[in-house]
């Protein structure tokens, strides 16, 4: 397993993580356990700001909390300069309950309720970004229903679609979100926004997609989106200030990928902006992006115990751990892979080659093919890697598991941020009706 950020094997022949021996955390805080390698999270932050600050431009990074949002995070994100974007009340919340100042929260998504959009003009939000025409009339209503005006940018669909080896030109007007450029939609968006007294339109946003690795398709975008403000411009006399580029920088997950350093993707964004914006009598927008993934992912780490073996003769070896698709679904809903290591015994030499299950009771719970490790024994510690997106986020308590805790890690401290779930929080919420209640029968 490629050691991530401040990852070291010990004299013991343990995993360390922010100078805490995993073994430790096991006998502290049991298993499975999310590992926040906290200086990797604010490493990274740090590299998208000041890349940003060399171009020159002004800017805001804005961590899409989406890949993992809990206070703590929403504490380091803060901490770090960072701007946020929520897509959800739960998330918005988090975020204010944290102490997120609320001028620097980005509200997104494609279905935002009355109930939401009310919250975060309560909150007093720094900007929402308008997905659709229900949407712009909605948070035009409420907004000069409170006499105010409300920041927004309009997400548009460039017509890039990103995968992580090819890009399709317009191949995303077939979106759930957004307004699209091709068929004239975001320049009729444009104009109901300009003219809508409740809204300050700030200019557009553009998402391509996620875990990208090459930057042609952020450069692409750039320029598509420096066409439409210029069409803008030129057509209604309509400026932006404001151009969101969005998320989506791939990270390494496995060998097999090849992500840029965080500097170079600013580079080649902030390289475009300068080359597709200046080439017309305007000045250059403020950049935003939007980065989850690359932010915390590779600083989180998932460790389990290991549980039964099961040897098929000449087919393969399973071994199960005490997790599986309830705190890593993405094996089983993208077929994402991962690396992982005996973290107890991290010196030993590979020996056998084991797939690794996790607990539910469903065939495809299935969290590694295929992996090299020394012989693998009850109890022995199991980390997976690169776990820090997109995992706790996207937890489940299928099988009513208990969802794991989480701890950041740094300098050799061991703090929790997120309890593990309790036999209690699973039947928390669980009411059983009058009539279902079981009758005691006294003799
Ligand atoms: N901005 C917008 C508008 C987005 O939709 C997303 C991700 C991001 C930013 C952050 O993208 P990132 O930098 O994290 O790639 N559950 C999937 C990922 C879904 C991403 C959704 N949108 C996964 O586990 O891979």
């Amino acid at each position: 397993m490629y050691l991530h950020g401040t990852s070291t094997i010990n004299d013991l022949g343990h995993l360390t993580i922010g100078g805490c021996d995993v073994t430790d955390l096991k006998a502290q805080f049991g298993t499975p356990l999310y590992i926040v390698d906290e200086q990797l999270v604010r490493q990274r932050s740090r590299q998208y700001m000041e890349a940003f600050r060399e171009s020159g431009l002004k800017f805001q990074v804005a961590y899409a909390s989406k890949a993992f949002c809990v206070m703590a995070m929403c504490r380091l994100a803060d901490e770090e300069g960072l701007s946020l974007d929520v897509v959800s009340d739960g998330e918005l919340y988090t975020a204010l309950e944290a102490g997120f100042p609320a001028h620097r929260i980005h509200f997104h998504g494609n279905n935002k309720t009355p109930d939401e959009i009310e919250m975060a003009l309560e909150a007093n939000i720094g900007c929402f970004v308008v997905d659709n025409f229900t949407e712009l009339q909605l948070l035009n209503v409420m907004a000069k229903q409170r006499a105010r005006k409300v920041n927004v940018l309009l997400r548009v669909t460039p017509g890039v679609e990103a995968h992580t080896h090819e890009y399709i030109s317009t191949g995303q007007t077939d979106s759930k979100f957004g307004f699209d450029i091709g068929n004239g939609t975001a320049y009729e968006a444009v104009q109901q926004a300009a003219k809508a007294d409740g809204l300050d339109l700030l200019g557009v946003h553009s998402h391509i997609g996620s875990q990208i690795f090459e930057v042609e398709g952020f450069q692409m975008a750039v320029e598509r989106v420096a066409q439409f403000t210029r069409q803008v411009k030129e057509q209604s006399g309509v400026s932006f200030r404001v151009v969101n580029l969005g998320g989506g920088f791939g990270i390494r997950y496995t060998e097999g990928d090849t992500p840029l350093a965080v500097a170079d993707y600013v580079k080649a964004i902030t390289d475009a902006v300068k080359v597709h914006f200046a080439n017309w009598n305007e000045s250059l927008p403020e950049i935003w992006v939007e980065p989850g993934r690359s932010i915390v992912g590779d600083a989180g780490t998932t460790l389990y115990t290991v549980g039964t073996v099961k040897e098929i003769p000449g087919v393969r070896k399973y071994v199960a751990v005490d997790g599986g698709m309830t705190d890593n679904p993405r094996p089983a809903l993208y077929e994402s892979r991962y690396e992982a290591l005996l973290a107890n015994r991290a010196n030993e030499a590979a020996e056998e080659v084991v797939s690794i299950a996790g607990k539910c009771c469903e065939s495809g719970d299935m969290l590694i093919w295929d992996l090299s490790l020394p012989l693998v024994q009850q109890d022995d510690l199991l980390a997976v890697s690169c776990t820090g997106a997109y995992n706790y986020a996207m937890a489940s308590n299928y099988n009513r598991i208990r969802k794991p805790a989480v701890v950041f890690v740094q300098n050799g401290q061991a703090d929790l941020v997120v309890g593990r779930e309790t036999h209690q929080d699973i039947v928390g919420k669980d009411v059983i009706p009058a009539r279902l209640q079981k009758v005691l029968v006294s003799q």
